[in-house]
């Protein structure tokens, strides 16, 4: 069984996620809509969709599409996320899931009125490598977590019109690629920080370009996070525990290569191969849960999308950094 799904927004990342589905089981690419007649049709042909519409609304109207994948900029996000659940479509939403907590919270309460699959595309989660971490993590195999740490730190080398360090389109890297290691944290910890530190460099633009997260948890772990857009390190992610250590390889964020190490010597590394970048993982999962008639999912659930929102907006009340449109 495959769903028809519709894309809003033809930009880069819905490129890349549009060329994935070709490898997967549960989704047919059947529509696309972007601001521009051109650039739909342009999209939709390179892509084999079926139908290309000048306007979200049009797609939106389109009784044949099942679900839509929002790959706007942040900004944008809950607008087209609730015009999408006010015409009965399924929602997968890029990351990040909006601008604020308020913005998602209203999302959310919105798809669970009208009882509509609505998730967060956190992609990294559904990777099979991602999903051997957690078991690694189930299982105890380094004891308790003491501490994680992680980098996105790419440099975008953008112009100041540049989404990410447009105010205006919700700009800075802690809401672009700062969100996976506050994801991965939360994802690991299965819990938001009770106090958190930071640094952070800011643009003539006005957003964040570079910072260093300290989290502080309740029990006593920390995290050491680093992101910026305007230098690159390797994307590296790890966990620390009372018996060893797991490294997610670069990069972290669709991790390929895994290692696990016990009393300081390497055990096991798992290597995974796929065909795509590994969008499939997370749209296949999406279309599961939409054929199933799900309305929430336990990878990336609501409360845990919400929580890791409030923790964002932690940080950027820190920095003093609010947008416009706020
Ligand atoms: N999962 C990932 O790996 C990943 C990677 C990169 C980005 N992302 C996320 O995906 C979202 C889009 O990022 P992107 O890099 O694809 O951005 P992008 O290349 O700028 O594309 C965004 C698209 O959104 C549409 N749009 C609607 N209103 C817009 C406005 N006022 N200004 C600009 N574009 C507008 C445009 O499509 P039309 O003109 O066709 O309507 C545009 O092409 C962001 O939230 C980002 O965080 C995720």
């Amino acid at each position: 069984m495959r769903i028809n799904l519709g894309i809003i927004g033809c930009g880069s990342i819905a490129g890349h996620f549009a060329n994935d589905i070709k490898y997967t089981k549960h989704c047919r690419l059947y529509a696309v809509g972007s601001r521009s007649q051109k650039r739909a049709k342009g999209f939709a042909k390179n892509h084999n969709a079926a139908c290309a519409y000048s306007s979200y609304h049009q797609l939106l109207a389109d009784p044949a599409v099942d679900a839509v994948y929002v790959a706007t900029p942040h900004p944008f996000h809950m607008q087209n996320t609730l015009d999408a659940i006010a015409a009965g479509k399924a929602v997968l939403c890029e990351k990040p899931f909006a601008v604020n907590a308020a913005q998602a919270a209203e999302m959310i309460r919105t798809a669970k009125k009208k009882k509509v699959f609505l998730m967060e595309a956190m992609w990294t989660r559904f990777f099979p490598a991602m999903i051997a971490v957690r078991e690694w993590l189930d299982e105890k195999a380094i004891g308790h977590v003491l501490s994680i740490r992680a980098d996105f730190c790419a440099a975008f080398n953008k112009g100041p019109k540049h989404r990410i360090n447009d105010p205006k389109l919700g700009g800075g890297a802690l809401l672009d690629v700062g969100i996976y290691v506050v994801s991965f944290a939360s994802m690991v910890k299965s819990a938001q920080p009770k106090k958190i530190s930071s640094s952070v460099h800011m643009t003539k633009t006005g957003v964040d370009d570079q910072a260093a997260l300290l989290f502080d948890y309740q029990d006593g772990t920390t995290a050491q996070l680093g992101c910026s857009s305007r230098h690159s390190i390797p994307a590296q992610g790890w966990i620390y525990g009372t018996k060893g250590t797991i490294c997610i390889h670069e990069n972290f964020y669709h991790p390929n290569k895994i290692t696990l190490c016990r009393d300081g010597k390497k055990e096991i590394t798992r290597n995974f191969r796929h065909r795509g970048l590994g969008f499939r993982y997370e749209a296949d999962f999406f279309a599961k849960c939409v054929l199933d008639g799900k309305t929430d999912n336990d990878i990336i659930s609501h409360e845990e999308t919400l929580a890791i929102m409030k923790t964002t907006d932690k940080i950027r009340k820190q920095w003093k950094l609010k947008y416009p449109f706020e």
